[in-house]
């Protein structure tokens, strides 16, 4: 082998070594672009990959299906126990994990705009948070684990070894979601995606259990300017140093 190849070799092995075992929670706004970094450390790692919004989202299909009231906290409650909720690592045609609700794949429904409109309501309910936190827990017991979420850092995961968050203009967010829709087959307009945002990031940082925050010893990442790869060597090379 030669000297150059010998040396990348060793520093794959010596990062790789580095991140054995980690738990790497990554928080952020909606859109800023945590799940498409988020997938792509963990594919890097060959860690685990948890998408906790997906859960949300899964729950967010059955209560608008069950026509349950989104304060009626005692059904949210009993609805959130009775629910199987089952992220696949296969992926769909565009790269996402698969979800499935009692069993029935609902990785495309989770993404429509009638979900985005509601999920932020849903999982302001405590009773929600405090069921789908325990199975993020659950989840996550192992370690060799990226979690991206809105409360991993600040509550689901408070020890977690690297924290990133990861955010992005308004701007930037809204057209990355409205082309994810488009791409979907859903026509909303731009302004509608930026409303939507607008909306949900108020209602996920002015909630009572577990707002959306930046905790002390999060690693703050803008991700409006800068490439996909540039953005997941960052978040690396974090890892990497607190490892
Ligand atoms: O990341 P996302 O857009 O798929 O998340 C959907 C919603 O789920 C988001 O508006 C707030 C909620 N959520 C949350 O409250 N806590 C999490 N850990 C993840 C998502």
């Amino acid at each position: 082998m030669s000297k150059i190849n010998e040396r990348i070799l060793q520093n794959l092995l010596r990062s790789y070594e580095e991140l054995a075992g980690q738990t790497i929670a990554i928080d952020g706004p909606a859109g800023a672009g945590k799940s498409t970094v988020a997938r792509e450390v963990a594919r890097r790692l060959g860690y685990l990959y948890l998408d906790t919004g997906a859960m949300y989202r899964a729950l967010t299909v059955k209560v608008l299906r069950e026509q349950v009231a989104f304060d009626d906290e005692a059904t949210l409650a009993q609805l959130a126990a009775r629910t199987a909720i089952e992220l696949r690592p296969e992926t769909d045609e565009s790269g996402r994990v698969r979800v499935f609700l009692d069993g029935e794949d609902v990785t495309g429904i989770i993404r429509s705009p009638a979900v985005n409109q509601c999920v932020s309501l849903v999982s302001r309910s405590p009773s929600v948070r405090r069921v789908l936190a325990e199975l993020q827990r659950q989840l996550a017991r192992g370690g060799r684990v990226v979690v991206e979420g809105r409360d991993i850092a600040s509550h689901v995961l408070p020890c977690a070894d690297c924290k990133i968050f990861l955010t992005a203009s308004l701007e930037v967010r809204a057209r990355r979601r409205h082309a994810d829709l488009a791409t979907a087959g859903f026509a909303v307009t731009l302004e509608s995606v930026i409303a939507d945002l607008e909306h949900r990031d108020d209602i996920d940082s002015r909630r009572e259990v577990a707002p959306l925050v930046q905790v002390e010893g999060a690693h703050l990442v803008d991700n409006s300017e800068r490439p996909v790869s540039e953005v997941v060597e960052m978040v690396m090379e974090y890892c990497r140093k607190k490892g």
